[in-house]
């Protein structure tokens, strides 16, 4: 079946937003800006790269938990329509496209970049040719109301599963977690549910490699966040003017990413008609990855108007999925 495209962004949006993310974060104290603009061509190959290192076991423990538990988690939601939160490629929902097998199913795939949904819709329609596949162009903090609460996935009929994985919700700063959470639940029904995929809270000695590998990948996939300012902003970062850093939080529970000037550095963003001045040992926050307990989730998702339906761990209990139903 060939998919439907959907575009609810401005053809612009990533531009807008870029730069005005850009402008409050390098004149923000402590400077800081938000994870979303790792994802350029480079960054996108890094990530990847990330995903198969030995310290990286986010990933692979999040394949393990579908790989065992998919067919039951489909099943137990009752889905018809799967309903997917930052689909990126859509690699690992594959594991549960492949039990979303009655006549009539659907799957809704949500992402910022129209390119990402382009190739994933064709190629799942290769594999799954008689799903019926929906691509939606859209921002998942700004476009639940629509993508959720209307026609384009059929509000109402219950059956709609609807899944954030990667353990991305650590991205979103506490407030930023609540919104997102009342906006899901606002958009679901009796007979909706959502699927969660977070990871847990371990030992820092966990923690931090996986942020700061030895081969040096996430070292570069956070460096190149500055290439990204260069080349979409007309920025004069230097690279090595920067070292790269992963701290643990103890006290908010995340992992933070940081570059840290080595010495006094004046950058100027040419398209932002920007100059941003950084101290010797100033640094910039790209990233914060919070990590959670059950407890924590079962508390922030209940507070949310959920109630709990499941949950899933690997076998070494690193990272969980978690089934939720309204309350
Ligand atoms: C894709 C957002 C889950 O926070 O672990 C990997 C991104 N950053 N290494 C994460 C990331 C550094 C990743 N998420």
């Amino acid at each position: 079946m060939p998919y439907r495209f959907t575009d609810l962004l401005p053809e612009d949006f990533s531009d807008s937003a870029l730069r005005a993310d850009v402008r409050k974060g390098l004149t923000a104290r402590p400077k800081q800006l938000p994870p979303k603009w790792f994802y350029d061509k480079t960054g996108s190959e890094l990530f990847e790269e990330i995903t198969r290192l030995p310290e990286y076991y986010q990933t692979r423990s999040e394949r393990a938990i579908l790989q065992a538990g998919a067919a039951r988690i489909v099943a137990s939601a009752g889905a018809r329509h799967l309903v997917e939160l930052g689909s990126g490629s859509s690699e690992k929902t594959r594991l549960l496209l492949d039990h979303l097998r009655a006549p009539g199913s659907v799957y809704t795939a949500l992402d910022v970049s129209g390119s990402a949904l382009r190739q994933a819709a064709e190629a799942l329609g290769v594999t799954y040719p008689d799903l019926r596949i929906e691509a939606v162009r859209a921002d998942f903090e700004q476009h639940l109301p629509t993508v959720l609460g209307d026609g384009l996935t059929g509000r109402g009929r219950g059956g709609r599963l609807v899944v954030f994985l990667g353990g991305t919700i650590g991205n979103l700063q506490p407030a930023e977690r609540a919104a997102f959470l009342a906006g899901v639940r606002a958009g679901l029904d009796p007979g909706d549910a959502f699927l969660l995929g977070a990871d847990l809270v371990k030992s820092p000695d966990v923690l931090i490699p996986a942020y700061d590998d030895a081969a040096g990948v996430t070292a570069a996939f956070n460096l190149n966040l500055l290439q990204v300012l260069n080349s979409r902003l007309g920025a004069d970062f230097d690279p090595d003017d920067f070292t790269h850093r992963a701290v643990w939080d103890e006290s908010q529970a995340w992992i933070e990413m940081r570059l840290r000037a080595g010495r006094r550095v004046e950058v100027r963003l040419a398209e932002l008609d920007l100059v941003a001045e950084f101290e010797a040992g100033e640094e910039l926050r790209t990233e914060i990855s919070a990590k959670f307990t059950a407890g924590r989730l079962e508390s922030e998702l209940t507070a949310a108007g959920f109630a709990a339906d499941g949950w899933w761990t690997d076998p070494d209990g690193q990272f969980s999925l978690s089934m939720w139903r309204p309350a």
